[in-house]
């Protein structure tokens, strides 16, 4: 989702205001000069597309943008996590700098931070795909791609060498937020696939009346039924240490208490553990999974 952030330029832990929505992004960057545009595509385009079909499939604007700020060429730059160069391009714009031709990037998959500092004022600019946005010219800015950069962009320019970055030298993009989606991405997604794991297992129509707890019968003599259970219950115990970050186990109510001891009754006595209470660990999962995607 794009976003937002205007920060005063000696606050870079506390933004003045936030935003995710479009027409706000767009009259607030407008206040600085900045165009801010969400384009569709007029035909599918899917990863791994020739530039020629990412192009032809946003011809229309690209040709109104470029008759309108008089640019002659455009490219597509493409960058996936696991391009090798990717610390050094993602170190090369990371420092404040302005260049003296707009710098004009479309978002056609993927995301990156634009940071620009105009007036006092830092506004950080998370663009996603489908966003437009052009800086311009002499406008002090940095870019951050994250140290997983992912995304497909079409660059557009005024002339063929125009565009080099003129570095302030000052430290100011260091002490401002850095972009760090794609592993912040990565976690939110497991934790969601282990919560969806404990929510599965612990449905309602499952639960016994004191909630979500797990019951190993005593009396179950089949071996093969109890060592599902028991590795199932195993499997639970992770995916819930995963989801509630591992720390405070013991308030999670587990008998028995660690998935150490689920392995030794799976290797001899089994007939002493009688329920694994989950009920806790599942308000943890829900809190942090929560907590992780700021709902
Ligand atoms: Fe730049």
């Amino acid at each position: 989702m794009s976003r937002l952030r205007i920060f005063a330029d000696d606050r870079p832990d506390t933004p003045l205001s936030v935003s995710h929505d479009h027409a706000d992004i767009a009259a607030s960057l407008k206040t600085i000069g900045v165009d801010f545009e969400q384009w569709q595509a007029t035909q599918a385009i899917k990863a791994g597309d020739a530039p020629e079909t990412i192009i032809a499939a946003y011809r229309a604007d690209i040709d109104r943008i470029s008759a309108a700020r008089g640019f002659t060429t455009v490219d597509i730059v493409s960058i996936a996590p696991d391009n090798p160069n990717r610390e050094a391009m993602r170190t090369k714009f990371l420092d404040e700098h302005y260049h003296v031709e707009d710098e004009v990037r479309f978002f056609v998959a993927g995301s990156g931070l634009f940071s620009l500092h105009v007036d006092g004022k830092v506004y950080e600019v998370l663009c996603e795909a489908g966003d437009l946005i052009s800086v311009p010219d002499k406008t002090t800015h940095w870019f951050d791609m994250g140290p997983e950069p992912s995304f497909v962009a079409i660059r557009f320019f005024q002339q063929a060498d125009g565009w080099v970055g003129h570095f302030t030298g000052t430290d100011i993009a260091q002490r401002f937020p850095r972009y760090e989606a794609a592993s912040a991405d990565k976690s939110k997604q497991r934790l969601l696939t282990n919560l969806n794991l404990l929510l599965n297992f612990l449905e309602p129509s499952r639960w016994t009346p004191h909630g979500p707890v797990m019951h190993i019968q005593d009396n179950d003599t089949n071996a093969e039924s109890k060592r599902e259970l028991i590795a199932q219950a195993q499997t639970l115990f992770e995916a819930a240490k995963a989801v509630a970050g591992g720390t405070s186990l013991s308030s999670m109510h587990f008998n028995p208490m660690d998935s150490d001891l689920i392995s030794e009754k799976l290797a001899g006595d089994i007939d002493e553990m009688k329920y694994l209470d989950l009920s806790l660990a599942y308000n943890r999962a829900l809190e942090s999974y929560l907590d992780a995607t700021n709902h």
